[in-house]
């Protein structure tokens, strides 16, 4: 299965600081203070993996990723962590069969922006809970990407963000899983399952955050732009149309930026 992202060292400081950027805005609805034993899985480059060990001194983490290159850097980017490196190991593993991990052996497990990048997240989350003892929390974040609202409308957005889209479900991922979270969970077995939708609205009123949000968000959607190429579904000409409108828009004092991405917890 292809990966909407690549795995480029550009793309692999993106996650890193992305991961920082999201911080608080991930953390602050999830209370992992009970948490000692957690899966991560598909940790990346481990730029999560730090922010959990970092805000949980009596975590430990087995972070799994399927890709080697990934796992190079997050043990790299730990590695200059030596303290919060004791705590967590990176073990290379397909989300698909964890029959690797003793069954029932964690207390929690943890997925960021994973699961819109399956083909089969029920039955990701049904391995994940297998290897979770009773009553163990999974935590999740993950995109809705139809909130994205930009007002005025940027007309070069509309094209790419759609066509950005279709080639993650091409890519057998899912733009849209966030909302999909519940039933999921409950699918896969999950009790107890909470699911809530967190918010960013940007505009007049604090146009440094604005700027920062969107600086952010023009990396996120280019970080596909290789890809797009590629597949001829985007021209070179249409990207620098994106930059300068995007750019523009930024900068405009009426601009508003809306998105909402998911969260949810279930109990094992
Ligand atoms: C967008 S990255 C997110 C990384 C990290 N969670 C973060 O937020 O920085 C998604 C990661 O999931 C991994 N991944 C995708 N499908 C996987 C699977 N079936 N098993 C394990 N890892 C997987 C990819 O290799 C990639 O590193």
């Amino acid at each position: 299965m292809g990966y909407l992202h690549g795995y480029s060292n550009t793309e692999q400081r993106r996650l890193v600081e992305q991961a920082h950027f999201l911080e608080e805005k991930i953390f602050e609805s999830f209370d992992l203070t009970s948490c000692r034993r957690m899966l991560e899985v598909g940790c990346g480059t481990g730029a999560e993996c730090e922010i959990l060990l970092r805000r949980n001194p009596d975590l430990f983490v087995t972070a799994i990723d399927r890709s080697a290159e990934q796992l190079a850097k997050a043990r790299a980017h730990l590695e200059n962590r030596p303290q919060l490196a004791a705590r967590c190991e990176f073990i290379q593993a397909d989300a698909m069969d964890l029959s690797v991990f003793a069954s029932k052996h964690f207390d929690s497990a943890y997925f960021c922006w994973v699961l819109e990048h399956v083909s089969a997240p029920v039955e990701i989350l049904r391995q994940t809970r297998s290897v979770l003892v009773p009553g163990a929390r999974v935590y999740i974040s993950e995109v809705f990407n139809q909130t994205l609202f930009v007002d005025p409308a940027i007309p070069a957005l509309k094209h790419y963000w759609t066509r950005y889209n279709s080639l993650q479900r091409e890519l057998g991922g899912d733009p849209d899983v966030g909302v999909r979270l519940g039933r999921y969970l409950q699918e896969a077995g999950f009790r107890a399952t909470e699911v809530w939708p967190k918010f960013f609205l940007f505009d007049s009123r604090d146009h440094a955050g604005r700027a920062r949000m969107m600086n952010y968000w023009a990396d996120l959607m280019l970080s596909a732009v290789d890809q797009l190429l590629e597949r001829r579904l985007i021209l070179a000409d249409e990207v620098q149309e994106l930059k300068s409108e995007w750019a523009a828009a930024r900068d405009a004092p009426a601009t508003v930026f809306y998105y909402h991405f998911m969260q949810a917890i279930g109990s094992a």
